[in-house]
């Protein structure tokens, strides 16, 4: 047999369907899925209707990390239906304050050389690991706790070869800043990095795992890492050594595309607003005033980054003018801190202490004032993703967070002196008590399942109208984010459970009066620029302007999952055949598409839609038959219950 790359080998060895050529689509057999409570709820719902009566997953988890606010009876509602439906269903539940879900998944429950799927755009973190990890909608967890194999196309492998050493206050931040800063958000759709090279050496598994997770925001399908005597160390202090497997690219391997980052010629990097690819030396806009930093968020809160800030900060002040909070990723993490004595350094500094959770990085709090400067260690800066609409999120490591804190300007934290190279602690505090395991089998069937009012039923769409018609709603740009379709924040978030309440909040930022409108018309369709639906993986994106009735969206190209939700969710991800038609389509722009049945079933790679004045335009409609099906049954679930046998 060829010599096989990292990714390919984890590929062939779950392969449950298709073959392993760039494009095609695959199905691969799940062995581990994790799900948070912003998206998991609903694939709680969406599992139920299944009507399977225990996961068949090896390992499920799901994590209260996203909506640990409690202001009203909603989240704490939602809370008690995840762990009851957890007990039941074979589940594991990670209580609030228990950490972020990848940041807990890596410690606790990662092993290499498996496929985790998760309700998270920021799955692949668990890529520094050595697991194959791919962030999904709620569906797709769903589906694979229900046994079935999760379909994607098969990336075509991207071979990241990592050479020289880190400088001192250089962070894997600055490596993933610097991929973003070549590739930009697009860079990396429909691809998995995977890192290589005697540069992965001078890297902890955390740290892999900072890399992994912002490949996120290139849009990457995951990226990796092998497992090596670095991984088999971290999982050794994890207390769990009998996790560790060596999984690696055959020697003589091939990629389809290669690229090298020498890693002894980077520099503190940051982020500049607006997007995670704005990316410049920090040397380059230092020097402007800071008004909050914030540290945290499943990019940069484990133990060494914790630790690094906390000796920074030693016997030094928070800028009079700065605000500063500090979120560990996990129990363990902050625990450990803790143990150490080094939490006092942090608390004496004047910096906050925030529980551990994902918090400001979705708006839960930390919302910046009118025209603040704020300095995030997070991985994702859409306008108003803070909770603030004219926010000025700057994205960097969390040295450079540090030094800010403390000068009250964009500051080069080599400016700082010496740096503290903080030693791994022999082994990080082990408490799973944060973790509830799931009920026995034998017991799940006397289980009740707590729903309070805000657990409302999941709405499903009809199966496909033969003629799709209706005004296009609304119009938008390129680069559109799920936060910009269906936004986050504290008001917001809390209806995830209710469809019917947080889908009055689609395209709230950009056009309050969207969801009215949508109403009004019988639903109709959404039109888009370049890479429509990016960032977070966000379910509601898709299932919220179902229910609105939204019957396709018309982009000139898609981001991989939001495409896949709304395919999941009974939409049709039409594109444009020539973009320049993008302009035809206003706002209140008549749209017909005859015979569309007929079409999915015929297999038609375009279609024709009537506009104004019997204007006609060409789209594509690039689809699996499978997707084909599925749209067609009115989504996922449909053709699911209609396919499946229990
Ligand atoms: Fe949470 Fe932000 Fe990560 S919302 S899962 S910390 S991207």
């Amino acid at each position: 047999m060829a010599s096989l790359n990292l990714a390919q080998k984890i590929i062939s060895a779950h392969l449950a369907d298709g073959k392993m050529e760039p494009g095609q689509e695959i199905g691969l057999k799940v062995d581990r899925v994790l799900m948070q409570d912003a998206t998991g709820t609903m694939a709680c719902l969406q599992f139920e209707a299944m009507g399977i009566p225990r996961v068949k997953v090896e390992h499920a988890a799901i994590y209260v990390d996203h909506n640990i606010l409690q202001t009203g009876f909603e989240n704490g509602d939602d809370h008690r239906f995840l762990q009851t439906f957890a007990a039941k269903y074979g589940i594991h539940y990670s209580k609030p304050g228990n950490g972020i879900c990848h940041q807990v998944n890596l410690e606790r429950f990662s092993i290499p050389g498996k496929l985790l799927i998760g309700s998270d755009s920021h799955t692949p973190t668990a890529g520094g690991a050595g697991m194959m990890a791919i962030g999904v909608g709620g569906l797709d967890v769903a589906v694979a706790m229900a046994g079935a194999p999760f379909y994607t196309k098969m990336p075509k492998i991207v071979g990241v070869k990592l050479t020289g050493r880190l400088r001192p206050w250089v962070t894997a931040k600055d490596v993933i800043l610097e991929m973003l800063r070549r590739l930009t958000v697009k860079g990396g759709v429909g691809k998995i990095f995977e890192y290589y090279g005697e540069g992965i050496k001078s890297l902890g598994v955390p740290q892999r795992g900072t890399i992994c997770n912002m490949g996120a925001e290139l849009g990457a399908t995951t990226s990796l890492f092998e497992s090596d005597e670095i991984t088999q160390d971290y999982m050794t202090r994890q207390g769990r050594p009998q996790d560790y497997k060596r999984i690696a690219a055959d020697p003589g391997c091939s990629y389809d595309e290669n690229m090298e980052i020498n890693l002894s010629e980077l520099e503190p990097m940051i982020a500049l607003p607006g997007s995670p690819d704005a990316v410049h030396k920090v040397r380059d806009v230092q020097g402007q005033d800071v008004h909050q930093v914030l540290i945290g968020s499943c990019t940069n809160s484990s133990y060494i980054e914790i630790m690094t800030v906390a000796h920074v900060l030693k016997g030094k002040k928070v800028h009079p003018n700065v605000t500063m909070a500090i979120n560990p990723g996990s129990k363990q993490v902050l625990e450990t801190v803790a143990r150490d004595g080094s939490i006092y350094n942090i608390i004496a500094s004047g910096a906050r202490l925030l529980e551990s959770g994902c918090q400001g990085c979705i708006g839960m709090g930390s919302a910046p004032g009118t025209d603040w400067v704020s300095i995030r260690s997070f991985n994702r800066n859409w306008p108003g993703r803070s909770g603030t609409k004219d926010d000025k999120v700057y994205l960097t490591s969390p040295e450079v967070c540090v030094a800010c804190a403390i000068t009250g300007k964009i500051t080069d934290p080599r400016d700082l002196g010496e740096y503290p190279n903080i030693p791994w602690p022999d082994k990080f505090v082990i408490d799973d008590s944060g973790i509830v395991p799931p009920a026995p089998a034998q017991y799940a069937d006397t289980l009740e399942i707590s729903r309070g009012p805000n657990i409302r039923p999941l709405p499903l769409r009809q199966p496909m109208e033969a003629i799709l018609q209706g005004e296009v709603l609304i119009r938008v740009g390129d680069n559109i984010s799920t936060d910009a379709i269906m936004p986050a924040g504290a008001k917001i978030l809390p209806l995830r459970s209710n469809v019917p309440a947080i889908s009055e909040y689609v395209f709230y930022w950009l056009d309050p009066d969207f969801a009215k409108r949508a109403k009004e018309k019988h639903g109709g369709f959404i039109v888009g620029g370049e890479n429509y639906g990016q960032g977070s993986s966000r379910e509601h994106a898709a299932l919220a302007p179902m229910y609105l009735g939204v019957k396709g969206v018309i982009a000139k190209s898609f981001a991989r999952i939001h495409r896949a939700n709304l395919i999941n969710f009974g939409i049709i991800p039409f594109e444009f055949q020539n973009a320049s038609d993008f302009d035809l389509l206003a706002q209140g722009t008549p749209v017909t598409i005859e015979n569309i049945v007929g079409n999915l079933k015929q297999g038609s790679k375009t279609m024709e839609a009537t506009t104004d004045k019997d204007k006609k335009i060409t789209l594509k409609v690039d689809l699996t038959p499978r997707q084909r099906d599925v749209l067609v049954a009115g989504g996922l679930l449909n053709y699911i219950r209609s396919t499946t046998t229990q």
